[in-house]
This record gives structure tokens, sequence and C-alpha cells, in this order.
């Protein structure tokens, strides 16, 4: 990479001088969905688990989904349980379903929560094992998983998560009060089917939320602590997704930047915006295969914490059957404050940021111009822009602040250590 984020990369003593790149397969167009029970068909497929949620189910794009996989010969079975923001309990049901369904492979059509829970499902059903075993440490007992799992097809209809390419499953953990999740390897889709078509009848509130996911695992695998300051990986097969920032993840990562500084806005205020929702869709599959490579760090730790202590604020677009922050929101909500710190750190690399992002920026006034901007299109995007105006006052940081001291794959990411003292001012920053 030419200019000065050449000089991220500086090899380190015991460090690594190696990354990994795992590339996703990707099908993207409009239309594309019609091509699932082709797909499905070519990989081998003869009997398939279908997941999704009872809203995406009553979608006409489902419909011609089924009647795709129908036309090429396959058997199908419909799971439309997935719960929104899934818990360990709705991961576990999922799981029983997929066991019972004796299926050769799986099928995902909805956003991250049901292609996180139909990869769950696949595993538990692959290899059983208490779903507590799998759960990263120190919350559960980080097990690997231990072999390959059967084919599965991820089909988004938002565009945020990027699960449809990465090895990451996210849950609430109810008796912690936590969001926690599985990483691995093997549990990435197969084959991701992304087709800008589902996303024109989504919510404008939804493509916000998930729009400032993309636009923070962009900046949180940018701002990654670079793969040379990992101790060297020992085997080297064991060296972690969550590797650190990389030139192949800074390619993906600041071209959904360009797009989402670009797009962003337009796809939440005008639903007619076809061109738009088709940018942000694309700009989450490159900043899914970037963070895929590269990993997320201290706006997603501090965001599990936003979304696990939720205490009664319902997000307009969303399931009202139990109090939700949606992840996206959950995520930028802390993104300003922890830009406005790091800035000052990595100011070369924030600049860059602010750069993809359109603004003309001094680089060491970047961290502070990106949380302005940050916070600017939140406002824009008629989201809050503080985490008291989802229910949080000064008394809850400590609480946010144990639960976040959990999320140790992801502040091991961060560009420098982050500890108890760091993330009660960026919570409490955060609140105003
Ligand atoms: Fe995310």
């Amino acid at each position: 990479m030419n200019g000065p984020c050449q000089h991220y990369y500086r090899a380190s003593l015991g460090g690594e001088s190696a990354y990994s790149i795992d590339p996703s397969s990707v099908v993207f167009g409009r239309g594309s969905l019609r091509e699932l029970g082709d797909h499905a068909r070519s990989l081998g497929l003869r009997r398939v688990g279908v997941f999704t949620d009872p809203a995406v189910r009553r979608q006409p794009f489902f419909a011609s989904a089924e009647r795709a996989l129908l036309r090429a010969g396959l058997e199908l079975a419909v799971f439309d349980a997935v719960r929104i923001e899934p818990s360990d309990v709705s991961f576990v049901e999922a799981g029983r379903f997929a066991a019972e369904g004796r299926f050769d492979g799986y099928v995902s059509i909805g956003g991250g929560s049901v292609i996180d829970t139909t990869k769950v499902a696949a595993l538990l059903a692959t290899h059983p094992a208490e779903l507590l075993s799998y759960i990263n440490a120190p919350i559960g007992e980080g097990r690997p998983v231990p072999g390959p799992l059967p084919h599965h097809i991820a089909c988004p209809t938002t565009s945020g998560t990027g699960s449809e390419c990465t090895g990451i499953a996210i849950c609430d953990l109810t008796s912690r009060k936590a969001k926690t999740g599985i990483a691995s390897r093997r549990l990435r889709p197969s084959l991701a089917i992304v087709d800008p078509d589902v996303t024109k009848s989504l919510p404008s509130s939804v493509v916000a939320s998930s729009g400032f996911d993309v636009l923070c695992h962009a900046i949180e695998s940018f701002t990654a602590r670079p793969y040379t300051a990992r101790n060297a990986s020992s085997p080297a097969t064991t060296r972690p997704m969550s590797q650190g920032a990389n030139p192949f993840s800074d390619m993906g990562s600041l071209e959904a930047l360009r797009l989402s500084g670009a797009h962003l806005v337009r796809a939440v205020t005008d639903p007619s915006d076809d061109d738009a929702r088709e940018a942000m869709l694309w700009a989450a599959t490159l900043a899914g295969i970037a963070f895929g490579n590269s990993g997320v760090h201290v706006p997603h730790g501090m965001a599990y914490a936003v979304a696990g202590l939720v205490k009664d604020y319902r997000a307009p677009g969303y399931p009202d059957d139990h109090p939700m922050v949606p992840h996206g929101l959950s995520v930028v909500l802390s993104a300003p404050s922890v830009v406005r710190v790091l800035g000052k750190l990595l100011p070369e690399r924030h600049h860059e940021v602010a750069k993809a992002l359109g603004l003309s920026v001094d680089a060491a006034d970047a961290g502070e111009a990106l949380a302005e901007h940050l916070r600017s299109l939140m406002k824009a995007c008629s989201l809050p822009s503080s985490l008291s105006e989802v229910g949080y006052g000064p008394s809850d940081v400590e609480a946010l602040v144990e639960v976040t001291l959990l999320q140790r794959r992801l502040l091991e990411n961060a560009p420098r250590p982050i500890d108890r003292d760091d993330l009660s001012a960026l919570f409490s920053d955060a609140l105003s």
C-alpha cells in the first residue's frame, strides 16, 4: 500500500509476519436470488433447512426463493421462528430443528440474526455439544468447531451485518445479560447470494441502523491493531480471524467507507433511491469481507453491553415484542467517543477514514472531525445520537464497563490496550 499507511505494518520482534486471506464466495446483483436453486443444486444439496424470520417469510421474494429451490428439485423445510437479536435459547431451538430435519445443507434468507442463527443451528446439528462450550472465552469455553459444516447459502436481506461473509455468530446470553458469540472460520457460509432488490422494502430505520453497522465495520477494521503487532501464531494454522488490520482488509474497508459516505443518507431518507440502496449493500458486502479478515474492536465490544443491558428501548421499524437496541445503533452510539480518543493515537489512519468519507480535514483533527461527522450523520438519519437517548444514565456506566470487559476478542484487537478506566471514560462521554 502506498502512502502513510505503509508505516502501519512495521515488523516487530516475535510479531506476525504474515496474514491470512479467507475470501468469501459471493454472487451479487439485482434479481440474483432467482439463482438460489441452481447454486444449491451445484453444491450437491438435496434436502435443505431454510431459515428465516416471520416478517421476511411474508415477503414475495421469500416465496420466489422457495420456488427456485423446488424447481431445482430440492426438498426443503422452513424454520421461520428466528428471533431478531437471537439469544442462546433461540439458537438452541433452531439447532433442534436442524438436528430433527436431517438436512444436507442450509439456506438462510434474512438479516444478520437469521444468518447467525443458521450458522449455529448447522453447528449444533452437525457437532452436537452444549452451546456454551462453543461460545467465546471467557464467557464460554471457546471450544474449536471440531470439523467442517454442511454447505450454507446465505441470502442477506439487510445491508449491514456482513454476516454472509464472516465466521461469526452473535447472541444474547440470557443468564449473563451479555451479548457474545462464536467465532470460527468453519461458520463462514459457503456462498452468499446478495440481491439488492430484496432491500427495496426495508423500513428506513432498518437501513439506517444497518448502514451504521457497515460504517463501523469499516472504521474498526481499518483502525484495528496492525496484524504485525500480534504475537505470531503457533502453529500458523491457529491464526485468528481477528488477526488485526492488514492490506487486504484495508482495501475493502476504504471502499466501503467511500460508498457509505456517498450513499448512506440517501438510502435512508429516500426509499425509492435504488442506486443508493444497492451501493449500501455492496458496501456492506465489502466491509463484511474486510472485517471477516481483520476483526472489529472497541465500538463493537461496547455495543454488546449496550444491547445486552437494554432496559425498555424499542426501535421503530423493528419487532416490538421485546426491548432492543438494534445492533448497528448499539455500535455507532459509542463510535464517536472511540474515534475521538483513538484519533489522537493514530492520526494518519483516522485521516484516511475521514478522507474516504469525503471530509476535508487535517490529520491532527481527524478523530474529532470524524466524531462530529458521525453524530451529524446519525441525526440526518433520524437516529438517537447518545446513550442517554436509548435509556442509559451515569449510574449504568459501571455495569456497561463490566460487560464490555468480557469482550476479550474485541478489546484485544484495539490499536492499544483498553482498560476499565478507558471504558468508563468512553461510556461517560457517549452518554450525552
Ligand atoms: Fe456489526
